[in-house]
């Protein structure tokens, strides 16, 4: 097998000086999507994870814990290994740096480039700091503090062991420019080239005294010292590669790396050290190196002193390890900075997995049950609308996803997976299933509805997979059918009509259940997330007079008002209203156009493919301009608190008494 065929992806390995945040997950959750997404096109991968342990920052932890560094280490590590498990990822390896192993290959190396004379000892005296383990020159230190993180450095003077890296500048410059996939985003790769063009790269100290530091790998050629932290750190993902895996050696089948995604933080030891050692090490440099952003909290840095670290454990309780993951590649795009927030994630659950391809699948399987008796419908003649939703769905797996998970592109590809979602509940809507199984002249065309629903949603599930793949094994078995995500089902191009008619559907819980209330601005490391609406308080009684009793009408008044459902098929603000929202409903046999006051309390897309309520013979009236062709009924009084919606699948335009 050729490299062609293989793919090897890695996640930065972490360091042990603290439990995981959701920074860790962030990045391991988008190599686990890349994995499963390379794993059906039948590339066999080899994904890497795993731990840093050694350092000034794990020996200090180890301190303040009061335990030996290696006991710290096997203490915190099945937390990672375990939070790995419980948000479903498929790492082949999970590398440790005190391995006996790894320890033994980073010295191989070390000898390597001292043999080759590309290490050398010299005195160096700079400005040191402790927190970030490394020394800055006179000039990037302002008023005695580090330009990182702002903490005070000492200056100090010791004699270390250095890697030649200076000379490979102008080649890693070259490099950069002659690939310009190695360094992404794109801002990224222009940051790196710009600062090696600046200014003159210098050696690289990779060791550190015994008497400064002593947890670390010794250095084969002088007991006095330790390896660098970073140094021992990069080299795992050689090292990884030659003792992890079962069938061994593999190095030369899956070096080099198709991509190490790394944070922002952490690009220049990867694209300037790593890329440095591996030339002079004669290896190949990876195909690319994709430096993501990070997370805010609640628009605040995350970090313990502020008591805003996301615990990713806590989400995957909370939420369901698939709402996570959706959440973390749907909200912002990969390189880019992102804000999380509860409220943000809420809404993104409701919206996009409940209300959109949990609904897709229960009014599916419901309509399935009642209506073929739990068979898959064999279709009839297929119409424009039909092929319409066919060609969005085939072209999303053999086109749009190739294209944007080739560019790590997550929140595209997302999107695009969801635009069919919504493609294909506007079908429904359209069609009209429920309407069409009361004649028995409308049988065949029921047929080809559900099948086309049943089929896209085998199409959506196999295209989801990476992302929620428990989510898309539910949707298959609830389908009654079996697919086995871990052979190559997306090699070659997908063709409609997979679905056998007569398969016979297996209906089970719902894939997202809603989450009806929202926390609003409750910190994010709140231990629990109500799931339920809460009960209002009860009723207590004050001398407060009763508010005047509402004039009565009478049974004839009553039944001049039509109320009827209706289902939202698009929303959209008014614009410069706060406080306006534009529906397009459905009543079955007519849409209409209605105004509501109700943007205070929703955002338009969670509203769309919900049955709603409305006063249906309103004389239409103007609002900001805009027609409004009925009333929508809601709960509250100034201030919306919640729309009348019905729980049932009930057709659009039916009478409510
Ligand atoms: N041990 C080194 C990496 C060595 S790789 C050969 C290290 N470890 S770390 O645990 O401090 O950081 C690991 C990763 O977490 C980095 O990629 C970093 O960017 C990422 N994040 C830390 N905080 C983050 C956010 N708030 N948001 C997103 N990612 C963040 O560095």
């Amino acid at each position: 097998m050729t490299k062609d065929n293989t793919c090897y992806i890695t996640t930065p390995i972490y360091y042990v000086n603290d439990v995981p945040h959701i920074g860790h997950a962030y990045t391991t959750v988008a190599a686990d999507v890349l994995t499963r997404y390379w794993r059906l096109r039948g590339r066999e991968v080899f994904f890497l994870t795993g731990l840093d342990e050694h350092g000034q920052k794990v020996q200090q932890a180890a301190a303040k814990a009061g335990i030996d560094p290696q006991a710290h280490c096997d203490k915190l590590a099945p937390q990672f290994e375990t939070l790995w498990k419980k948000l479903n990822v498929s790492n082949n390896a999970f590398i440790r740096t005190t391995d006996p192993e790894h320890k033994s290959i980073v010295q191989q190396y070390l000898n390597k480039l001292y043999d080759k004379k590309l290490i050398y000892k010299d005195s160096y005296t700079g400005w040191y700091c402790t927190f970030d383990e490394r020394f800055w020159t006179e000039k990037d230190v302002e008023s005695g503090l580090c330009p990182d993180c702002k903490r005070p450095v000492e200056k100090l003077s010791e004699h270390n062991y250095f890697f030649k890296m200076g000379q490979y500048q102008d080649r890693l410059i070259e490099h950069i420019k002659t690939h310009p996939d190695f360094i992404r985003p794109e801002s990224r790769r222009n940051e790196v080239l710009g600062f090696l063009q600046n200014q003159k790269l210098g050696d690289l100290s990779i060791s550190r005294p015994k008497s400064r530091l002593s947890w670390g790998i010794e250095l084969p050629f002088d007991h006095d010292y330790v390896t660098y932290v970073w140094f021992d750190a990069l080299v795992n993902y050689m090292s990884a590669l030659e003792y992890l895996p079962r069938e061994k050696p593999i190095g030369n089948r899956f070096w080099p790396a198709n991509v190490h995604l790394v944070g922002k933080d952490i690009l220049t030891t990867h694209a300037v050290y790593w890329s440095t050692m591996l030339m002079a090490l004669n290896l190949s440099l990876p195909e690319t190196i994709f430096a993501h952003g990070w997370w805010t909290v609640d628009g605040e840095k995350m970090s313990k002193s502020r008591g805003n670290v996301v615990d990713p454990n806590k989400m995957v309780d909370e939420f369901g390890a698939d709402a996570f993951r959706y959440f973390l590649l749907r909200e912002v795009p990969f390189g880019q900075d992102g804000d999380f927030s509860l409220t943000g994630m809420v809404t993104r659950i409701n919206s996009d997995l409940a209300n959109g391809l949990g609904n897709l699948l229960s009014r599916t399987l419901t309509l399935i049950e009642r209506t073929q008796a739990g068979q898959i419908p064999a279709p009839g003649q297929i119409g424009p609308a039909e092929r319409e939703l066919e060609q969005a769905t085939v072209s999303l797996l053999n086109e749009v996803l190739p294209r944007y998970l080739a560019q790590l592109e997550f929140n595209r590809a997302l999107e695009a997976i969801w635009h069919v979602v919504q493609l294909a509940n506007q079908y429904v809507d359209k069609t009209a299933p429920w309407t069409l199984a009361k004649n028995a002249s409308d049988a065949e065309t029921l047929r080809t509805v559900l099948y086309t629903m049943a089929e896209t949603l085998r199409c959506l599930s196999l295209a989801a997979y990476p992302v929620i793949p428990n989510s898309a094994q539910s949707i298959c078995s609830q389908l009654g059918i079996s697919a086995e995500f871990t052979s190559p089902l997306l090699n070659d191009k997908i063709e409609w009509s997979g679905l056998k008619p007569g398969t016979l559907i297996h209906k089970g819980p719902s894939l997202f259940p809603r989450i009806e209330s929202k926390p609003g601005a409750r910190p994010v490391t709140e231990s629990s997330v109500p799931s339920q609406p809460t009960a209002a308080p009860a009723p207590t009684l004050t001398d407060t007079p009763a508010p005047p009793t509402p004039p009565q009408i009478t049974i004839d008044e009553f039944t001049k008002i039509q109320l009827k459902t209706a289902k939202v098929l698009s929303a959209e603000r008014v614009p410069k209203s706060e406080k306006l929202i534009k529906l397009h409903v459905s009543l079955g046999a007519e849409q209409r156009q209605i105004v509501a006051g109700i943007g205070k309390k929703y955002e338009p897309d969670t509203l769309v493919g919900k049955t709603i309520v409305i006063v249906a013979n309103l004389k239409p009236a103007k609002l900001m301009g805009i027609e409004s062709q009925g009333m929508v009924l809601a709960a509250g009084d100034a201030d919306v608190r919640g729309l009348l919606t019905i729980q049932e699948e009930v057709d659009p335009g039916t009478k409510v008494k």
